[in-house]
């Protein structure tokens, strides 16, 4: 296996706000890149975390009447949700209040001090505490930041580095490594910038005292993209750290347009400074807009990840996102947009696919997948062919798309495979064979195989994309995840993973079609209702009556143990969901027709209709309370009952994986 280094970070998102779906993209496209270079073989490390400091959080906090510190638990709180949410697979979260942060940003302090790059000085200019910048009277656009942003007038002592000193060896880097900078458009601009003469820059503040102190001298702290962009190497344990020789500088920042000339310019600046490599490559993407206008806090039209989730499932959302526009380009989020990819792409395309091949290999071979097929079988055929060059090319295609971060290209790729099927499925035309009888039946064998061997192809393709369908669709059809390797994929391996003679799943729903209108835009800015309740504690929200009460409730609770004899008595076991459809008399609830083995079924209703949709439960495996006494809920009779953890939007049936059978219990 090639074991090559690979690092992902995302920028660390400022704590003044929650989550929105820009946030969500940068994570997402880290995160699919880093299950690529995972699936690759690579040894992946993919970093985001928050960002902390600064006057823009000491304001807020101040405006909130909470301590920064404790304005930035609460906000940070929400990003390391994010990843869960969206299905990201970080390693770390780093957050720049946290010592193992502090040490390094001091570290790189003494190594740019060493290097003779920070003066003391004093600074005179225009500040926007929003971008957390400092502008030129020339760079002013109507007495505003460029951003739009009020600017104010600072003088103050304040320590510089001698940015002015890097131009040349910058231009020089960037001249030497065409491709350190993507897209080449966004590169050029800041080579642009850098031709122009860089001036030396104030890195360090006295006016306020929310940021890390500069050594030596603790009147001053830190300008936050000193102490921000360090994060980078500080969450590897910095230049001396394990992480660091390992995945240093292996690094691929991901990032918005937007801090597109920090990264580009101060960072390479920083690090060159203080004796350390430049990371690999920066990738600047573009920016989201939500039907067609600008996401603001006042207009409340910043679409959250947790309500699209909730309504159309992380791996749907996964793939809008990174479907609709090509990656570095601007975009528009609009409802009829998402529903109509998710409709006529995953549900129908990718849906229609899967189920004929399923439905068929149940109808014609009672879900036994038959013997293996190759391409150098005799009976291997023209439309074979067809199907194993537009899956060799879409292979090749999707490599190329990935190395170039153009993910919506990529998955156009896996896309022609699925095309490719439904074509060969028409084509093949398996029923015709099946009437046929006999004569047929080792050419039906050899198009069920085929479909299910391509179903494993794009299932290993997609798992960077929509990680958990992908698994799913993968334990459905048995392939051992030893083989979920893009090595397993090339065109000499068709036909030597899948062994026949396995039973396989009769059936998957992965992607149910979605009706609008949906509700996924943000209109309070809560948090959390437990970390809610969490903080108002913390702040002194709740009473000390009301805490006593709930300390003795909670100590009551506790005493409120069972024997293990009453633990017996429950009857949990394994149930599959068979259908499902909306509650006649409740909006709340969905009626279940669920499976509990030795060919019984019951009727559940389930309080779930605000989370789940009735098409996507059909076939799941959860945890049935089989044994509650029955009960008419709004005139239907539930035999039983289906668990849940979490409430509200974040609730979520418990599944059973793949193994035990409908019937069997749960201990
Ligand atoms: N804290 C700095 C980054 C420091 S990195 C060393 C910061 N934080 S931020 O919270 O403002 O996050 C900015 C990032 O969020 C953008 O670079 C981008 O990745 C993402 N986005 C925020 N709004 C966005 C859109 N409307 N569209 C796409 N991405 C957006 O800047």
């Amino acid at each position: 296996m090639n074991t090559k280094p690979f690092y992902v970070t995302t920028p660390i998102y400022y704590v003044n706000d929650v989550p929105h779906v820009g946030h969500a993209y940068t994570t997402l496209a880290a995160d699919t890149l880093s299950r690529w270079h995972k699936l690759l073989g690579h040894e992946s490390y993919f970093l985001t975390g928050t960002d902390e400091h600064g006057l823009k959080i000491e304001q807020a906090a101040r405006n909130t009447g909470v301590s920064p510190q404790e304005h930035a638990d609460r906000y940070s709180q929400p990003f390391r949700e994010l990843c869960g949410i969206i299905d990201a697979e970080n390693n770390d979260f780093i957050r720049t209040t946290e010592a193992r942060h502090q040490k390094v940003v001091q570290e790189m302090w003494q190594r740019m001090e060493a290097n003779g790059d920070i003066y003391l000085g004093e600074y005179a200019g225009w500040y926007s505490v929003s971008d957390e910048a400092y502008f030129t009277e020339d760079e002013l656009v109507n007495g505003k930041a460029p951003s739009g942003h009020p600017v104010e007038w600072v003088v103050e002592k304040s320590y510089f580095f001698r940015l002015s000193k890097y131009t040349d060896a910058l231009l020089a880097y960037f001249e030497a490594h065409p491709d350190f900078v993507l897209p080449h458009t966004r590169a050029n601009e800041i080579k642009r910038f850098v031709e122009q003469g860089l001036k030396d820059i104030s890195i360090s503040r006295t006016s306020f005292s929310w940021g890390i102190p500069v050594p030596n001298d603790d009147q001053h702290v830190t300008y936050v993209w000193v102490d921000a962009l360090t994060n980078y190497i500080s969450a590897l344990g910095g230049p001396n750290g394990d992480l660091y020789d390992k995945f240093w500088p292996a690094a691929h920042h991901i990032i918005g347009k937007d801090i597109l000339r920090f990264h580009a310019v101060f960072w390479p600046c920083f690090l060159m400074s203080a004796g350390l490599p430049l990371p690999k490559q920066i990738i600047a993407h573009g920016w989201w807009t939500v039907e067609g206008e600008k996401m603001s806090k006042s207009k409340g039209n910043a679409i959250d990840p947790l309500k699209a989730v909730a309504a159309v499932g992380a791996d749907a959302f996964r793939y809008f996102l990174l479907r609709e526009i090509p990656f570095g380009s601007d975009g528009d989020f609009s409802q009829s947009a998402l529903i109509t990819r998710i409709n006529s792409e995953l549900a129908n395309d990718y849906g229609n696919l899967l189920n004929r091949t399923l439905g068929m290999l149940k109808k014609y071979r009672k879900s036994v997948l038959p013997q293996e097929v190759s391409p150098k079988d005799t009976s291997w055929s023209e439309l074979e062919e067809q199907l194993l060059n537009t899956v060799s090319e879409a292979r090749q295609e999707l490599i190329k798309q990935m190395s170039n971060y153009r993910f919506h290209d990529a998955l156009r790729a896996i896309w022609t495979a699925v095309s490719a099927g439904n074509k060969y499925v028409d084509s093949a035309a398996p029923w015709t064979l099946a009437k046929a009888g006999d004569e047929k039946a080792k050419e039906l064998d050899k198009v069920l195989y085929n479909l299910i061997e391509l179903l494993r192809i794009i299932g290993v393709w997609t798992l960077p994309f929509l990680p958990s369908k992908a698994k799913e669709l993968l334990q459905a059809i048995k392939v051992d995840e030893s083989t979920w390797s893009f090595a397993q994929t090339m065109s000499d391996a068709w036909g030597t993973v899948l062994k026949g003679g396995q039973e396989l799943s009769s059936g998957l729903a992965l992607f149910p079609r979605i009706e609008g209108p949906l509700e996924l835009t943000r209109k309070s800015q809560v948090v959390t209702e437990t970390q809610a309740k969490t903080l108002a504690k913390k702040e002194g929200n709740i009473s000390k009556k009301e805490d006593q009460k709930g300390q003795k409730q909670a100590s009551e609770d506790t005493k409120k143990t069972i024997e293990f004899e009453d633990f017996t008595k429950l009857d949990v076991k394994v149930a599959v969901v068979v259908d499902a459809e909306a509650h006649p008399n409740a909006d709340r609830l969905l009626k279940l027709s669920v499976d509990v083995g030795e060919a019984e079924l019951r009727t559940v209703c389930a309080g779930i209709a605000s989370v789940y949709k009735p098409a996507e439960l059909i076939g799941k495996r959860v945890a049935l309370l089989a044994n509650l006494k029955p009960r008419k809920i709004r005139g239907i009779l539930s035999q039983g009952m289906i668990l849940a953890a979490g409430e509200g939007e974040t609730m979520r049936l418990v599944e059973v994986p793949e193994g035990p059978k409908a019937g069997e219990g749960i201990r």
